[in-house]
């Protein structure tokens, strides 16, 4: 995490940013509504651009930067990257972007304290990782988990159809099921006892791999990690909101303002209400 110290008489009523490329940074939202209930939100989700996983690190970290500079003109205290993906491809970019600006706003990422909670919970010394292409290639898990345990074993398996099948909605039927199965059968291989979420959709499909993976299998994902870290994060920087009572959150989308309230309403658990569209510029390729 880059340090945290916006500072000025109102910087502790400033909301906390969230972002990713859709509906799945919203399980992480959901954690910190929870968590830090007093506190306001601003989420973006990059719906127009979804999904992230199969994109090329370099246009994840011209995204990232971009989506970066929306949060930052809603004059967000901290900046929480919901994205595996992002934070894979893209963290060092931000928070290096975010320092340029000249305001000391504070980074968090998805990746290291997942790594950290993984290697916590393993017996066996074999964990297994599901996520998007990129964030399997990007090595940020393998270089996290060894840096926590040299000698943990770490089982990548890329899904790269898993993330669009959970986006693009429920009912889940049959073909879903067994792509999800195909996807877990490295890992019941290879005998991992904890296995990475890697991606912040795929809690949404909790029970379906729990079942996959048997009861005995620890299943780790970021949403209660990042929201201890962002609760340390602004008590450390003397940022915690004063008021009381139960805080905002409001949201804004890349596309379909409609779309993206009834899908993000069943992620969230929760009503969305309001659901602003912004247009972001940065140039799709390939
Ligand atoms: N939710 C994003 C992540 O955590 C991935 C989904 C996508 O491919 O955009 O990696």
């Amino acid at each position: 995490m880059a340090g945290v110290t916006a500072s000025g008489p109102d910087a502790a009523r400033r909301p906390i940013a969230v972002f990713d490329s859709g509906v799945g940074g919203l399980t992480v939202l959901h954690e910190l509504l929870v968590s830090l209930a007093h506190e306001d939100f601003v989420y973006l989700g990059d719906t127009a651009r979804f999904p992230y996983g199969d994109r090329s690190p370099d246009e994840l970290r011209r995204f990232a930067v971009e989506v970066a500079d929306v949060l930052l003109a809603q004059e967000a205290k901290l900046l929480v990257i919901a994205c595996n993906a992002a934070t894979s491809a893209a963290f060092d970019a931000v928070a290096d972007h975010v320092a340029h600006t000249g305001r000391d706003i504070g980074v968090i990422g998805v990746v290291t304290p997942e790594s950290q909670q993984a290697v916590e919970a393993t017996h066996n010394g074999r964990i297994g990782l599901l996520a998007t292409p990129v964030t399997v290639a990007s090595g940020a898990y393998a270089r996290a988990v060894a840096a926590a345990d040299p000698n943990v074993q770490l089982v990548s398996v890329p899904c790269p159809d898993l993330a669009p099948i959970i986006q693009n909605g429920f009912p889940f039927d049959e073909h879903v099921v067994d792509t999800v199965r195909a996807y877990v059968a490295p890992l019941r291989e290879a005998q991992v006892d904890t296995v990475i979420l890697g991606c912040t959709h795929y809690p949404l499909v909790r029970p379906m791999l729990q079942r996959m993976l048997g009861r005995d299998v620890t299943l780790v994902s970021s949403g209660a990690a990042i929201a201890r870290r962002v609760e340390h994060a602004l008590a450390v920087a003397g940022l915690e909101s004063p008021k009381r009572g139960e805080g905002d959150y409001r949201f804004m989308c890349t596309a379909d303002v409609e779309s993206f309230r009834t899908l993000g309403t069943r992620f969230l658990q929760m009503p969305l209400g309001q659901v602003a569209h912004v247009e972001l510029r940065a140039q799709v390729t390939g």
